[in-house]
C-alpha cells in the first residue's frame, strides 16, 4: 500500500466517540471462554487484528468460537477440552497472545508450535518461557528460546514462587495461568503493580487469586464457569483522541464507556498533571472492570515528568503523550521506559526519529526520551508506523497540528487495535 494523505491542520474537533472494546480484555475474554466450561458470552469485543489471531489460535485448539463482529460465544469445555493443533498456531503482531498461550499450553499434554509476524519474532521470550520452564514446561525457541518459532511440550507443572525481573502483565499472566493448572501454589511477585485484568478475569470465571501488596497468588487445579463479559472501551484507544482534543484548537470530544482500571490510568494522571481541562465522570462497574465518560477540551498544557510506578500504568501510551509533549510549554522527561525497546517496534527510536521529522525537539535516552514543547510549529513530511499501530495513530493526531501536508507509511497497522480509527477521527470533523 502507498502512504496516505493525512489530515493535517484542523481547526477543530467536536463530537462523541464510544471507542472499541479493550485489547487486553478482549484477548483474556477469549482465553478464558475457552479454558472455562460452557458457554461464554462476550459483548463489545475488539474486533481487531490481534484479537482475531487469538481467537484464530484457540479454533485451531478445538474450541468453538463464534464471532460476528463485537460480539463472541466461546464453547468452554474446560483446560481439558484444548485438543493438539495440526497445524502452527500463528499469532501475527500480537505480544499478548503469545505470551498468555505460552501459559496456557505449558501444562496440557500435547506439543504445540508458535509464530508470528517479523515483529513478534525480534520480541523477547525468555521473560515468559524461564518461569515456564521452572514450572515443568518444556519450550524451545531460536536463540536459546529468545524467539519464534516457539515449541513447547506441556504437562505436569508445580507451582513457583518467581519474582518479575521486569514489569510486565504479560509475564505476570502466563505465570498465573499456567499456576492454574500446576500442583500446589503459584506466586507472582511484581516490581511495579502492572495491569490486574486477569486477575479480575480469574474472578469473572469463578476462580480465586488472591493479593497481597505486589504479590498476586493462585492455586492449581481449579475450575473455570462460563459467563457474559461486557468489555470495557480500551483507555489506549481513547488516548488518542484525549490528546486530539487537547491539542487542536477550540475542541471538544467526549469518549463513552472508556475502561477506567487504575493500574491503566496513568495517561489521565498525566493529562491532568499537565493542565488538561478534562473532566471524568465514573460509574458502577457491572463485570468487575471500572469504567466511565471523558470529556476533553482544548487546553493550555506545561511539561512534565514521567518515571517509576506510572510508566506501567501509561506504557502503551507513551508515543501520545510525546506528541502531547509537543505541544506543552516546557520541557517533558519520561525515564525508566526501557521497555519501550521491546514493543511492536522500538518505540523509543521510532517515536523520537518520526516526531523529529515533523520537526519537534525530541530527544532519545537510555530510557526514555526529553522533548521541548513548543518550540516552533510542526510541519508536514512523510513519516511511517513501521508497522507499528500506535506509532500510526500517533502520526495520524500529529497530522493534525502539522502545517503541510503529511504522508504516512504502513497506514495499515493500525486495524491491529483499531481498525475504525479514521472513521472515528473524521467523524470529529463535521
Ligand atoms: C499487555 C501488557 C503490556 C502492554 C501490551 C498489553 C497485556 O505488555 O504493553 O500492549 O495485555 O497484558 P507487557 O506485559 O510486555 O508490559
Amino acid at each position: 500500500m502507498g502512504a496516505k494523505k493525512l489530515i493535517s491542520t484542523k481547526s477543530s474537533l467536536n463530537g462523541t466517540i464510544k471507542v472499541p472494546g479493550d485489547k487486553s480484555i478482549s484477548h483474556r475474554a477469549v482465553m478464558f471462554g475457552s479454558i472455562a466450561s460452557g458457554v461464554t458470552t462476550i459483548e463489545n469485543f475488539l474486533p481487531g487484528e490481534d484479537c482475531l489471531s487469538t481467537i484464530a489460535c484457540f479454533r485451531k485448539l478445538g474450541v468453538k468460537i463464534h464471532q460476528d463482529g463485537s460480539n463472541v460465544t466461546v464453547e468452554g469445555n474446560g483446560l481439558g477440552g484444548l485438543q493438539e493443533s495440526e497445524t502452527i498456531l500463528d499469532v501475527g503482531n500480537s505480544g499478548t497472545t503469545i505470551r498468555l498461550l505460552m501459559g496456557i499450553l505449558s501444562g496440557r499434554p500435547f506439543h504445540s508450535v508458535l509464530i508470528g509476524d517479523e515483529s513478534i519474532g525480534k520480541r523477547p521470550m525468555t521473560r515468559v518461557t524461564r518461569p515456564l520452564a521452572q514450572m515443568g514446561a518444556k519450550i524451545t525457541g531460536r536463540r536459546d528460546g529468545e524467539y519464534t518459532p516457539l515449541s513447547i511440550s506441556g504437562g505436569s507443572l508445580k507451582g513457583i514462587e518467581y519474582k518479575l525481573p521486569v514489569a510486565s502483565a504479560q509475564v505476570k499472566s502466563a505465570i498465573l495461568l499456567a499456576g492454574l493448572q500446576a500442583n500446589g501454589e503459584t506466586t507472582v511477585i511484581e516490581l511495579e503493580k502492572t495491569r490486574d485484568h486477569t486477575e479480575r478475569m480469574i474472578r469473572l470465571f469463578g476462580g480465586e487469586v488472591s493479593s497481597n501488596g505486589n504479590a498476586v497468588s493462585v492455586k492449581g487445579g481449579q475450575h473455570l464457569t462460563a459467563t457474559h463479559v461486557n468489555v470495557p472501551g480500551d483507555i489506549s484507544s481513547a488516548a488518542f483522541f484525549l490528546v486530539a482534543g487537547a491539542i487542536v484548537l477550540n475542541s471538544t470530544i467526549t469518549l463513552m464507556n472508556v475502561g477506567l482500571n487504575p493500574t491503566r490510568t496513568g495517561i489521565l494522571d498525566v493529562l491532568i498533571a499537565m493542565g488538561a481541562d478534562m473532566t471524568i465522570e465514573e460509574y458502577e462497574s457491572t463485570t468487575g472492570e471500572p469504567a466511565g465518560n471523558i470529556t476533553i477540551k482544548t487546553s493550555s498544557l506545561t511539561g512534565t515528568v514521567l518515571s517509576g510506578d506510572l510508566i506501567p500504568r501509561l506504557i502503551d501510551e507513551i508515543p501520545i503523550i510525546a506528541l502531547l509533549a509537543t505541544q506543552a510549554e516546557g520541557k517533558t522527561v519520561i525515564k525508566d521506559a526501557a521497555e519501550l525497546k521491546v514493543k511492536e517496534t522500538n518505540r523509543i527510536d521510532t517515536v523520537v526519529n518520526e516526531l523529529k521529522k515533523l520537526g519537534a525537539n525530541i530527544v532519545a535516552t537510555e530510557d526514555g526520551m526529553i522533548i521541548h514543547g513548543k518550540s516552533g510549529k510542526l510541519k508536514g513530511e512523510t513519516v511511517s508506523s513501521y508497522g507499528d499501530h500506535r506509532i500510526g495513530m500517533m502520526l495520524a493526531v500529529a497530522a493534525l497540528v502539522c502545517t503541510g501536508e503529511v504522508y504516512l507509511e504502513q497506514s495499515e497497522a493500525i486495524a491491529v487495535s483499531y481498525p475504525e480509527f479514521f472513521t472515528d477521527l473524521h467523524s470529529l470533523f463535521l
